[in-house]
């Protein structure tokens, strides 16, 4: 069965995102939280706790991240979310950012495939939590990966998620698809795939070229267009008739969870800015209003324009066929 996963984005896939996510779009199987970082103190921020508390996810199914080279972090991590009543914990092998790559976390911890070993072995041994592992090609080179991914064999995982790029990339460049379908022979695990799908046409043509992938993680691309995955879960790629009004409720409940929860205008305006770098997007007949969006001072102004661009695209913008 073909599975839709919410890939984490710190900053933006938070509760307050997926709640509202999935009570106006839906079409996720599994919603990743962003990473957990207890950075050697044994002591998880009330921020982290609050953003996986059961009670503040009733409505989805939820797996939490871990980021560490360190095996008691992973541990003392690993119980607290068992506490919490989860059954898996997902490993961030992936992060590409200098800093946390630098200091041998994420993307960083993929050229020591021992120090990996080392650390699953103890964890293996004293925790029964189910494991996944989300990670990229390498840091330095995609033949890193080459190096882990018999490693990872030695051990019962749920799955591998793989991004097809290295960290030093970021975000850029193509992802590496000929490495990923290499990475695909070179293990039994089972592979979920990420990243750069941002449409339905793009995901078909994925799934033609990895017919074994039933499992695909999603980031940037459901915040650019949350119908995305719903959309590929049915197959079609029409969007619904009441598209705009759909978008504008799960905007004004966003909006009002974080005006909950920030303080202040300022900190809300820019939270709402940085939604709006991805989502317009999906609006592509109003792209100077981005701008707009980025200077509004107030709140009223700022409601203003995101009315104006609504109500511009869906007078303007011609009905999609596929
Ligand atoms: C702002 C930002 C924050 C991210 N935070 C995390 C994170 O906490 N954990 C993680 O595994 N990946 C994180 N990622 C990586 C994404 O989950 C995903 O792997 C990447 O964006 C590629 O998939 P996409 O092309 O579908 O977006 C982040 C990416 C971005 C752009």
């Amino acid at each position: 069965m073909l599975t839709i996963h919410s890939s984490p984005l710190q900053g933006f896939t938070d509760f307050r995102f997926r709640n509202a996510f999935q009570q106006y779009f839906g079409g996720i199987d599994q919603y990743i939280a962003p990473y957990i970082r207890v950075n050697g103190k044994l002591e998880i921020k009330p921020g982290n706790e609050r953003d996986i508390l059961p009670a503040n996810n009733r409505s989805l199914d939820l797996i939490p991240q871990i980021i560490t080279k360190d095996a008691d972090e992973f541990l003392f991590v690993a119980k607290f979310v068992q506490k919490l009543g989860y059954s898996e914990l997902n490993w961030n092998l992936g992060c590409p950012y200098p800093m946390i790559a630098k200091k041998g976390m994420g993307s960083g911890l993929l050229s020591m495939p021992e120090k990996i070993d080392e650390i699953l072995t103890m964890i293996c041994g004293e925790t029964d939590i189910q494991i996944s592992v989300k990670m990229r090609l390498g840091y330095e080179s995609s033949q890193e990966i080459f190096h882990v991914l018999p490693v990872l064999e030695k051990y019962r995982l749920s799955n591998i998620t793989i991004h097809p790029r290295i960290g030093k990339q970021l975000y850029k460049g193509e992802v590496d698809l000929k490495a990923f379908d290499e990475c695909l022979r070179q293990t039994s695990h089972k592979i979920f795939y990420n990243g750069d799908i941002t449409s339905i046409q793009n995901f078909r043509e994925m799934k033609e070229r990895f017919p074994s992938i039933n499992n695909w993680m999603i980031g940037r691309g459901l915040i650019a267009d949350p119908f995305l995955p719903a959309m590929i879960k049915a197959d079609n790629p029409v969007y619904p008739k009441n598209r705009y009004e759909v978008f504008n409720s799960f905007h004004d409940a966003l909006f009002s969870s974080y005006e909950e929860a920030l303080s202040g205008r300022k900190h809300l305006l820019m939270k709402m800015y940085s939604f709006w770098e991805f989502f317009i997007q999906s609006f592509p007949l109003s792209s100077k209003y981005l701008k707009k969006i980025k200077k509004a001072q107030n709140l009223s102004v700022y409601i203003e324009v995101v009315k104006q661009i609504i109500y511009n695209e869906s007078v303007n913008s011609a009905p999609r066929f596929p």
